[in-house]
């Protein structure tokens, strides 16, 4: 099978940290005989420049054929002032609406050597590597009915938690794939004590596991509870199964455990595509830090460790993700930093170039 990847660094530091992916991607090609035929777009700011819109027409067909979209980071000051519609962010938006990502996926890894950038105890988060799968295009933030009413003189708010089984059956399905390519354990978090959808949740969860995978450890929690756990003991978990609002949560808790920006890499992931794959875009947490852009500052590393969930959940090559991964944490525990991971002054700290050199000296 060929292994395509389209890659959109996108704007600001988008196109300095995917310039250090591309090269350990060609060192994959080169030393590892692991082959990408790889194409390059523009998405964002970037793309307005040139065709008016945020996202090419041909580049969303390009997005739909590929096997992995790998994105950088959209927007930027020049952009704030553009009609809604062209707007950076469409792009990205545009990207996961039509290749219908309903999966999010966001790791909370946390590497030894930074253990102490953690707001929690060293023990509590030395080693830590969970998954959050969070539900990211159904629930509360697009239930009907919405909005603000007149109702007996006063006004009401209303948001709808709204989830089908089909909903809820193929982002389990989503979890259950992802444990078996890791610690082979899941946990689901709803509030099915006060709330149907959570009822609901927790039944079809229950019966994809049941049917399908029962070879993976399934547990289900009260998403207040979860978020109790994820502080006090966040190592007991492996993949957290979760809804969009609650997944929204706890997946920026869980990130926070581990420090800096510079450091999340991300998922999402859609239905399985003809030869098996799933739909799929990798980005950075981060945005473009337009505040850093254009002077070689930019950590790498989260758009690295995006490529790296790639290589594990697009293109079944978990080992040498894990390979990759490695060479991070040993660059890590060498001492090599970015700014962004430097608590004193005092000692100069490495250009986006230097941490790339290192991860892949530390490869090789
Ligand atoms: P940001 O994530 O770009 O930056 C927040 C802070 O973190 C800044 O001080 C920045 O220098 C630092 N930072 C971020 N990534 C870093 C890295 N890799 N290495 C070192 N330091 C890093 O968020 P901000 O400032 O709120 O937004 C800036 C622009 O990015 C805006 O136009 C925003 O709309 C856009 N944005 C795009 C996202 C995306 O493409 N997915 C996500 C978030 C924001
Ligand atoms: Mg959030």
């Amino acid at each position: 099978m060929t292994n395509t990847l389209l890659i959109l660094p996108g704007d600001g530091i988008g196109p300095e940290v995917m310039a250090e992916v591309s090269r350990i991607i060609d060192w994959f090609g080169d030393k590892r005989g692991l082959k990408f035929d790889v194409s390059e777009d523009l998405v964002g700011g970037a793309a307005y420049d040139v065709h008016g819109v945020p996202l090419a027409d041909a580049t969303m067909a390009r997005a739909q054929e590929v096997d992995a979209v790998l994105l950088g980071a959209v927007g930027g000051p020049k952009y704030d002032n553009l009609d809604f519609s062209v707007k950076p962010e469409r792009g990205l938006l545009r990207l996961r609406k039509e290749m219908d990502l309903f999966a999010n996926l966001r790791p909370a890894q946390c590497f030894d050597a930074l253990a102490d950038f953690s707001s929690l105890k060293r023990d509590v988060v030395a080693g830590l590597d969970i998954m959050i799968v969070r539900e990211l295009t159904s629930g509360i933030y697009f239930g009907e009915p919405r909005g603000i009413f007149e109702e007996n003189g006063e006004r009401v708010g209303i948001n709808t938690q709204r989830y089908t089984e089909s909903e809820i059956d193929r982002v389990a399905r989503s979890a259950f794939e992802l444990a078996r390519k890791r610690g082979n354990k899941v946990c689901s978090m709803e509030k099915a004590n006060v709330m149907e959808s959570g009822i609901l949740w927790r039944e079809v969860v229950q019966r994809v596991h049941d049917a399908d995978y029962p070879d993976v450890e399934l547990s289900h929690m009260y998403a207040d509870a979860g978020g109790m756990q994820l502080c006090r003991w966040p190592k007991q978990f492996d993949v957290i199964v979760t809804d969009n609002l609650f997944g929204d949560l706890l997946s920026d808790v869980a990130a926070m455990l581990t420090g800096s920006l510079g450091m999340l890499p991300s998922a999402s992931l859609g239905a399985p595509m003809a030869n098996g794959r799933p739909k799929a875009l990798y980005e950075p947490v981060h945005g473009s830090a337009p505040d850093i852009a254009g002077q070689g500052k930019a950590n790498p590393i989260a758009c690295i460790l995006s490529f790296a969930m790639a290589l594990r959940y697009s293109f079944d090559q978990g080992e040498e993700a894990t390979r990759l991964e490695q060479a991070v944490e040993k660059v890590l525990a060498d001492g090599v930093r970015t700014a962004d991971l430097m608590q004193s002054e005092g000692t100069t700290p490495a250009s986006t170039a230097q941490m790339g050199d290192a991860i892949l000296a530390a490869l090789d």
